[in-house]
């Protein structure tokens, strides 16, 4: 490990424009469930099919939002960045990391101080409404479901959805257009907790290598992208980041 972790200092330090792709793996030591760690996957208990499909929350909502209520909030509201969001930041502070994309919804890199974050998947911190497009914040909603499952919209009575990309829903406009920008104009792109299983984010890690950047990839377990990587690191976000930094 420390040889893996010194060969990927070494092009850390040689590097000018890094790039950071993250998964829920870099969210995990803040208390956040994976969705398909061993040891915290949160598609083994409940199905996406259901709980993050837009088609299955058009036809009946009260499932997510009482999965949201019940399950996800608590997680969600109680996290902070943790060592592995902490280097990401450091990294930008050393003017060396210029992008995070990342397919997490919760909000942490910005919360750690990252100023220039791509949430391919959204943001689970503003809910919208899918009629009037007028926007409510997390808590007020938070309070909302206690009473009132599912929330329905104050201005139109329209169904409430977290801006979040659920299975079946189109990317952020412009997400993926930057992210592949970011991309093609990096010299490393550093790959950290993901199983590299949804696409179109995990067709990034092979575009940055393909227009010529390193790519080192910390995980733990395998990803369905290790053969991209040119260095491989098996191990958790919040020790192996310190470390490299
Ligand atoms: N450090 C590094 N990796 C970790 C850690 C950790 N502390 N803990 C878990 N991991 C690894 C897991 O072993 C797993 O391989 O992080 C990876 C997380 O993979 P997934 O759970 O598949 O999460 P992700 O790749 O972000 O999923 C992509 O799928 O359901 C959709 O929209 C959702 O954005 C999500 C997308």
């Amino acid at each position: 490990m420390n040889d893996l972790i010194n060969k990927a200092a070494q092009l850390v330090a040689r590097s000018g424009r890094i790039v950071a792709f993250t998964g829920a793996g870099v969210s995990a030591e803040s208390g956040i469930p994976t969705y398909r760690g061993e040891s915290d996957g949160l598609w083994k208990e409940y199905d996406p099919n259901i709980y993050a499909n837009i088609d299955y929350f058009k036809k009946d909502p009260t499932y997510f939002w009482s999965f949201f209520r019940d399950i996800r909030y608590r997680t969600l509201v109680s996290s902070s960045p943790n060592a592995a969001h902490n280097a990401l930041a450091k990294l930008e502070q050393m003017g060396k990391l210029h992008t995070v994309i990342t397919q997490n919804i919760d909000g942490l890199h910005k919360d750690a101080g990252n100023t220039n974050v791509i949430e391919l998947h959204g943001n689970t911190r503003v809910i919208g409404c899918l009629e009037c497009e007028a926007d409510y914040d997390f808590e007020t909603i938070n309070t909302r479901i206690k009473t009132q499952l599912p929330p329905l919209c104050d201005k139109c009575g329209g169904m409430l959805k977290p801006r979040v990309t659920f299975f079946g829903e189109q990317l952020p406009a412009g997400a993926m257009e930057n992210a592949a920008y970011a991309c093609a104009n990096c010299d490393l792109m550093l790959v950290v907790g993901s199983t590299l299983a949804v696409f179109p984010a995990a067709s990034l890690p092979m575009m940055a290598s393909r227009s010529g950047a390193k790519v080192i990839i910390i995980n733990l377990g395998q990803t369905e992208m290790d053969q991209v990587a040119d260095i491989l690191i098996d191990g958790k976000a919040g020790e192996v980041l310190p470390l490299l930094l």
